[in-house]
């Protein structure tokens, strides 16, 4: 695991968008693994204006909310396409998100693990961190080998995202279809970005603590190609 601390949040997510971009003129039919969240929000507007083209790369979101829809404004295929997919050159057909409305979850899961296995596996895959120790939507306990799959989202987790409900956690959803810890590690690269003062105590857990199933994220210590990418004050807990 390669910790970078940028001085400022601007800079952090600058150097993000900026390796993601490098990838995709290296390897333009890269296989991009996406986030979602509010420290993404700067990663895409940051990679729309770097103009790198997107015309041959296939992407995988981490995860979607169960019962929304792509048409609702709160569900990651919305929020993907008002804040990345429409601005640049991707053929919607090549971008990937789990399905949280299918009747069947299970073989909706199994059709994402397949989908990914046939494109080859991911090269790059973005990681935001939440307030829970979660990557994608693995929430604590969840098993390091875990595949995608529904699951609960904690109060944590709920109460981080209700800015994007209306500042209501009551509204944010319960249930997300999530790739599992063990989906994320197979990506040939890992590339985690955490900003501002509250994510600095669950980042050093993750960083610096055991490995564990309560923190989900320190599964990335096990990884070869990991890059943490933190401002200051992410950072302010580290050793
Ligand atoms: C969402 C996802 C989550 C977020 C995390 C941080 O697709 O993968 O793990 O990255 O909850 O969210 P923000 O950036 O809103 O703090």
């Amino acid at each position: 695991m390669e910790v970078i601390v940028r001085p400022t949040r601007e800079s952090a997510v600058a150097l993000v968008a900026r390796l993601i971009a490098d990838r995709l003129r290296a390897r333009p039919e890269l296989v991009l693994g996406l986030a979602t969240g509010r420290t993404m929000e700067q990663v895409y507007q940051a990679l729309i204006a770097s103009g790198v083209s997107f015309a041959r790369a296939t992407t995988f979101n981490l995860d979607e909310y169960i019962g929304l829809g792509p048409e609702s404004p709160h569900s990651y295929a919305y929020y993907m396409r008002a804040r990345l997919f429409d601005h640049v050159d991707i053929d919607p057909a090549n971008t990937h998100l789990p399905d949280g409305t299918a009747s069947d979850l299970k073989q909706a899961a199994a059709d994402y693990e397949r989908l990914i296995r046939e494109a080859g596996g991911i090269d790059l895959q973005l990681l935001g961190i939440g307030e829970s120790g979660h990557i994608g939507f693995n929430e604590p306990l969840s098993a390091i080998s875990s595949r995608t799959r529904d699951k609960t989202l904690t109060p944590t987790t709920r109460r981080q995202n209700a800015a994007m409900f209306g500042g209501d956690p009551e509204r944010v959803p319960t249930r997300a279809l999530t790739m599992g810890v063990g989906t994320i590690l197979e990506a040939r690269e890992l590339l985690l970005l955490a900003c501002g003062s509250a994510k600095a105590e669950v980042v050093a857990r993750a960083v610096e603590g055991p490995i564990t199933a309560s923190v989900t994220a320190s599964a990335l210590q096990l990884h070869a190609n990991c890059k943490v990418v933190l401002d200051e004050e992410a950072a302010a807990l580290l050793k």
